[in-house]
């Protein structure tokens, strides 16, 4: 019998990429596979937590025991979150959010005349950042995929969103992170961090769980 640190608690997590609707056949989005929320969703779950995942569209099966939510947009995933995220203990946003969507979306399909298409887009809400913001925020953990000052952007995004936890990865490292079954994460809190080192996305998952566990425990005991 495994133990089961996180029995009792509920955890939400956002996963996937989301897809921005340019007209009715049309959509912009990016190649987040949602393989690292599923798993963390799977290893939390397996931890004793009661989790509820909200995913992007992706090709993977629900984990056992976990309720799922399936959204397509960013205005969709930020609903979801806000109906769901009062009674929850933790939240980890792994979800490749677009950043920008389109100002209009075109009731008909976008006819090929013109050489040149310009469209314009407007920057969407930032989910984690609404989440952390509330009077009573769920223990926060963001990622951030960087190509570059991994440590110094992560730490901003820290401060910036006020992030409880950041894990970070180097998305330039070939074979790691975006869209791959492996990675290697730098995860850091306010007073300290640490590093986990290259390896499958679902041991990862459950070697930053733990860390979330253990911040989680020594914010709230004291
Ligand atoms: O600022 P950046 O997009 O790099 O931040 C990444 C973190 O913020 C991830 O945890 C991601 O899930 C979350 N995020 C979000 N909503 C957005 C953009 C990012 O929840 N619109």
């Amino acid at each position: 019998n495994k133990p089961q640190p996180l029995r009792g608690k509920r955890l939400l997590i956002t996963a996937g990429p989301t897809r921005e609707s340019l007209d009715p056949v049309r959509f912009l989005s990016n190649h987040s596979s949602g393989k690292m929320g599923f798993a963390i969703a799977e290893q939390a779950r397996s931890l004793g937590a009661e989790v509820t995942l909200i995913a992007g569209p992706v090709a993977l099966p629900t984990p056992a025991g976990v309720t799922r939510i399936n959204v397509e947009s960013a205005g969709q995933m930020l609903e979801t979150v806000m109906a769901k995220v009062n009674s929850q203990d933790i939240f980890i946003a792994t979800a490749a959010v677009a950043d920008y969507r389109a100002e209009n979306v075109a009731d008909n399909k976008i006819k090929k005349n013109a050489d040149e298409l310009t469209l314009t887009f407007v920057k969407n809400p930032d989910i984690l950042k609404t989440v952390a913001g509330l009077p009573k925020p769920p223990f926060c953990v963001g990622f951030a995929a960087e190509s570059q000052d991994v440590e110094a952007y992560a730490k901003r995004k820290l401060a910036d969103k006020k992030l409880d936890m950041i894990a970070a990865n180097d998305i330039t490292v070939a074979g790691l992170g975006f869209n791959s079954d492996a990675n290697a994460l730098q995860v850091f809190w306010p007073e300290g961090h640490c590093d986990l080192p290259a390896q499958p996305k679902t041991e990862l998952a459950l070697a930053l769980l733990n860390v979330v566990i253990e911040r989680y425990q020594e914010k709230n005991d004291t």
